[in-house]
């Protein structure tokens, strides 16, 4: 298959390449690098330096006609999204509008949409939450996410474009960018190999579901073929607290330092893991590295990354 992968060279996106390179399919990455690394990208695969939001967008479809559009690019910051709403929006909505047009027009047969459970549910009245509960996003990158599903599903109506929304949970692993804002996994690591003093939000006690890098891009590859017209979590059902998450990387790396407690910052929401039932029956898929081996990898490969700069 001819495949598209926007935010290829970015963290989940560049595990989502290497999947479908080893199960041979044909991929082209576009990136504008904002976030991500040229490095990242699988040297099988083709790359294009490009902004979702730019005209040339319209050339790279011309040109690798994709059957599938996988897209990942997007701001994902949650604290971006609160100081810079409008850039949020203009990547993760007017981007997204863009490439559905890209498809419509160069007639791909299907958008899959990488969207976020962890941020689009705000805080769940049932846990963990199931893909039927009323999105009440507390920040605009939840907002914003949901937002393009919406235009995802009107596109499928209107021009029959085949899709499957994946909210992913919380996904960790290798890969990760340590100096990011986001994900506090590679964050504490990089930290305690460092020997600086992880900051705890919320005293530590939000919960989140962490999931791991490879069983999503597993998910992405299943996605080629299954879960046709659905919204499905990836997600493991289990809530996990951000100081567990803390103690196990402690363990892991024998750190012998304390972190320093804050309390929870506006648009982080307090309690959130997801149902995944859905995926089960949709994708036949399940979660299959647990929190400590995944996170026992991450660290290694942080570990030889600091090693090495
Ligand atoms: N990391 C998570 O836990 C998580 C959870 C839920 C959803 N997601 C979603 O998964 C996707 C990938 O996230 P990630 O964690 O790999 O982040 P990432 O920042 O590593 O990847 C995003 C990639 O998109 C690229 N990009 C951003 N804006 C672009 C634009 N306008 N044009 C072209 N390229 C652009 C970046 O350079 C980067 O390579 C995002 O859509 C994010 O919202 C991530």
């Amino acid at each position: 298959m001819r495949i598209l992968v926007t935010g290829g060279a970015g963290f989940i996106g560049s595990h989502i390449v290497d999947t479908y390179l080893a199960a041979g399919h044909d991929v082209c990455v576009v990136d504008n690098l904002s976030t991500g690394f040229r490095e990242n990208v699988n040297p099988a695969a083709s790359f294009v330096e490009c902004d979702i939001c730019s005209d040339k967008i319209e050339k790279v479809f011309a040109q690798h006609k994709p059957q599938v559009v996988n897209h990942l690019a997007a701001q994902m910051d949650v604290r971006r999204s609160l100081e810079s709403p409008v850039f949020d929006a203009d990547s993760n909505i007017l981007g997204s509008i863009r490439l559905l047009e890209c498809c419509v027009k160069h007639q791909a047969d299907k958008f899959i949409f990488a969207s976020t459970g962890g941020a689009i549910y705000g805080e769940p009245e049932t846990l963990p939450a199931a893909e039927t509960c009323e999105p009440r996003p507390l920040c605009h990158y939840g907002v914003s996410k949901y937002c393009a599903e919406q235009y995802v599903q009107l596109y499928s109506r209107l021009y029959d474009l085949d899709y499957t929304v994946l909210r992913f949970a919380n996904v960790y692993g290798p890969r990760q960018n340590p100096h990011g804002e986001a994900g506090v996994c590679a964050i504490f690591i990089l930290q305690m190999i460092k020997g600086a003093q992880p900051i705890l939000y919320g005293h530590g006690e939000p919960l989140r579901d962490y999931v791991y890098v490879e069983d999503v891009a597993r998910a992405n590859l299943l996605a080629l073929e299954m879960g046709s017209g659905e919204i499905i979590n990836l997600g493991t059902a289990r809530g996990t607290s951000v100081r567990a998450v803390y103690d196990a990387i402690k363990s892991i790396l024998s750190y012998g330092g304390e972190p320093i407690l804050k309390p929870r910052r506006v648009g982080e929401v307090d309690r959130v893991y997801l149902a995944n039932r859905r995926a089960k029956e949709a994708l036949g898929w399940q979660p299959e590295v647990d929190l400590n081996e995944g996170l026992r990898r991450t660290a290694a490969q942080i570990g030889d990354a600091a090693r090495r700069s």
